[in-house]
Formats: C-alpha cells, sequence, structure tokens
C-alpha cells in the first residue's frame, strides 16, 4: 500500500515509517520539520516538506502521489505549553487535521489512522482505563486531540472517512536499529531525562511529587515502547481495509511504573549513579495512568513486542549514549 504519513519526521511518525518500510510498504511522510528531524525519515520514504495548514500543499502531495490511506501525527505535545499557549495548539492540532480532512475528501481517499493520547481522558474514573471511560481532558492538548476524534465521527458520518483513533499512554523507548530515536527540544520526558542525566548531561533529575496515592508516592505511568505503538498503527490499516469500521483503541502495555521505579530500573540498565531529588507537583499530572489494551489486542491482533520496562529503557539507553545530541539540527 502507498501511504501518507503526516508528522513523519517525529518521534513516532519517523519509528512508523520505519515499520511501514520494512513490512514492505511504499511511504510518503510529510511534516514540516519544526519539531522533526529529515535525517528521522528513512531513506526509502518520500519526503515533502511543508505544513497541513497549507491546502496548496497538501493538495500537491495527493495529486503527485496515489495514497490508499493516511497516518496523521503532525501536532504539537507537549501539556504544560498547551495550558499557556492552547490557541497554538487549536491552531496547529485541530485547524490543521480539518485542511488534512478536506484534502484527502477532495483526493477521493476514505482511510485515516489518527494520533490521539491518553490525555483525552483527563482524571482517570477507572484504572485500568476503557475506551468507553469518560473524556474529560485536563489540558488544551488533550481536548484538541479529543476535539478532532469528533471532527473525525462527524467527516466519517458525512463523506465516510473511516478513522481509527489511536490513544497512546507513555511513548518511550527507541528503535532496535539504534538508527533512530527520540530527540525533542526541550526535552521535557521522564526516559530521556533521566538518560541525560546518566550521560552526565544534567546533574540530577527532579521527580516532581512524592505525595501522590500511589505505593511510593510518586506518579505511576504505563509506557509503552514506539516500535510497538508504529505496528499498532499499521495493524489499524490493514483493519480498515478489513471491516472498513471506525474505531478508537487504547494503546499500553496494561502496567504501571512509578517515577521512583523507572528511575530505579534506568541506574541497572546503564550502571550509573543518576541522581535523584524529589520536587513540588507538576500542574496537571494525574496520578496513575494505566491503560486497559485489551480491546486492541482483540480487534486489531496487536501484541507489544518490547513489553517491558527493561526493553524500553535499554532501547532508548542505546539511542542516547549512540547520539547524544541527538540528530543535531536544530
Ligand atoms: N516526571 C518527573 N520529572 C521529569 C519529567 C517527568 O518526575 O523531569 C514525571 C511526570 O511528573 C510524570 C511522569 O514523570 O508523572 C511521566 O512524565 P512525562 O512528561 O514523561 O509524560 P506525561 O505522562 O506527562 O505525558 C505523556 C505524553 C503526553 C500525553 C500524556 C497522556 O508525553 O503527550 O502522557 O497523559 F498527553
Amino acid at each position: 500500500m502507498n501511504i501518507l504519513v503526516c508528522g513523519g519526521a517525529g518521534y513516532i511518525g519517523s519509528h512508523t515509517v520505519y515499520e511501514l518500510i520494512e513490512q514492505g510498504h511504499s511511504v510518503v511522510a510529510a511534516d514540516n520539520l519544526c519539531k522533526g528531524h529529515r535525517a528521522a525519515v528513512h531513506k526509502d520514504a518520500s519526503f515533502y516538506e511543508g505544513d497541513l495548514r497549507d491546502s496548496t500543499f497538501l493538495d500537491k502531495v495527493f495529486s503527485e502521489n496515489k495514497i490508499d490511506a493516511v497516518i496523521d501525527f503532525a501536532a504539537f505535545s507537549l501539556v504544560g505549553e498547551s495550558c499557556s499557549e492552547p490557541l497554538k495548539y487549536f491552531d496547529n492540532n485541530v485547524y490543521g487535521t480539518v485542511r488534512l480532512l478536506e484534502a484527502m475528501v477532495r483526493a477521493g481517499v476514505k482511510k485515516i489512522v489518527f494520533s490521539s493520547t491518553a490525555a483525552t481522558y483527563g482524571e482517570p474514573e477507572n484504572i485500568p482505563i476503557l475506551e468507553s471511560d469518560r473524556t474529560f481532558p485536563t489540558n488544551p492538548y488533550g481536548e484538541s486531540k479529543l476535539t478532532v476524534e469528533k471532527i473525525l465521527k462527524w467527516s466519517d458520518a458525512a463523506y465516510g472517512i473511516k478513522y481509527v483513533a489511536l490513544r497512546y499512554f507513555n511513548a518511550a523507548g527507541a528503535h532496535i536499529s539504534g538508527e533512530i530515536g527520540e530527540d525533542h527540544s526541550p526535552e521535557s520526558h521522564l526516559i530521556p531525562i533521566i538518560l541525560q542525566t546518566a550521560l552526565g548531561q544534567r546533574e540530577q533529575i527532579a521527580m516532581f511529587g512524592n505525595d501522590y496515592p500511589t505505593p511510593d508516592g510518586t506518579c505511576v505511568r504505563d509506557y509503552i515502547h514506539v516500535t510497538d505503538l508504529a505496528d499498532a498503527h499499521i495493524k489499524a490499516i490493514e483493519k480498515l481495509f478489513r471491516d472498513e469500521t471506525s474505531a478508537v483503541y487504547n494503546l499500553g502495555n496494561g502496567k504501571g511504573f512509578s517515577v521512583k521505579e523507572v528511575v530505579e530500573e534506568a541506574r541497572r540498565v546503564t550502571g550509573k549513579e543518576i541522581k535523584a531529588v524529589i520536587e513540588g507537583r507538576r500542574a496537571g499530572d494525574p496520578s496513575t495512568l494505566i491503560a486497559s489494551s485489551e480491546k486492541a489486542m482483540k480487534e486489531l491482533g496487536w501484541t507489544p513486542r518490547f513489553n517491558t520496562l527493561t526493553k524500553i529503557i535499554e532501547s532508548a539507553w542505546n539511542w542516547h549514549k549512540t547520539h547524544p545530541t541527538g540528530y543535531n539540527d536544530k
């Protein structure tokens, strides 16, 4: 199949491009490179630099390529920043996807896999979280993704665009080849920050809060390997071609680890001391987020392969050790 991957130079997008190509698909990657990295895009993918909010750009991509389905990762994703600059998030994440859907309607492309998030749930009602649980985002980032999910529902009803929205929990790790990995700037995610501390690039890691209602007082998250996420996108496309019905799925390992446990495991994997200190809570952090991914496993036939914290941290460490300054292009 010929798949258009929007945001194909970003962290999860580039890993998905890699898996698609490994599995024999043709890939057109589009990215405005404001966050993504050109070097992260697999050499066998064709690449277009441009912005989803630019309809002329999108029409050019669709007219020059016969696209069978789209995967959309192109978005801003920093929860904290979304609280101080909500309009920037609605503009890029919502308006950008609306332009993309319009271009799909014009080009007659009727299948899309959308990158959604656990942040659509807000403070969870139940653990593990089911797709049918209440969605009540506590930040504009989650709200922007939930808004797109609703836009997709109505686009299905009106234009017959079938979609799968994938709600990721905490994406982590790097490609097993060590060729691509996580490089955000500024970095705000736990595992890269811990590993930058292991590399001596930071003096210490601040653990945000130790008074949460969790076994050791630090926040618990469900970490899922980026290659397993990539694999789920391909299975979601296969599902759309198989049964032509839209759906929403959680993607996680179904197992939670506290911030302290992640630091401890990183010390074991790296053999480094990794100084960690307790600081105050970070605004907007729910205490515990753990997915039920039973629906994705059953309906997509998806099984995470890198399903231990050890495998996730080992692959991330392999990337950070060999690319201490990331892609070096910003
Ligand atoms: N944390 C620290 N110190 C740090 C960084 C993070 O203690 O320096 C803690 C956070 O407080 C949180 C946990 O580590 O408890 C994980 O934090 P991340 O920033 O790595 O990830 P989040 O859980 O905040 O966010 C992730 C994605 C978001 C998505 C969200 C869904 O990055 O895009 O999950 O809830 F919206």
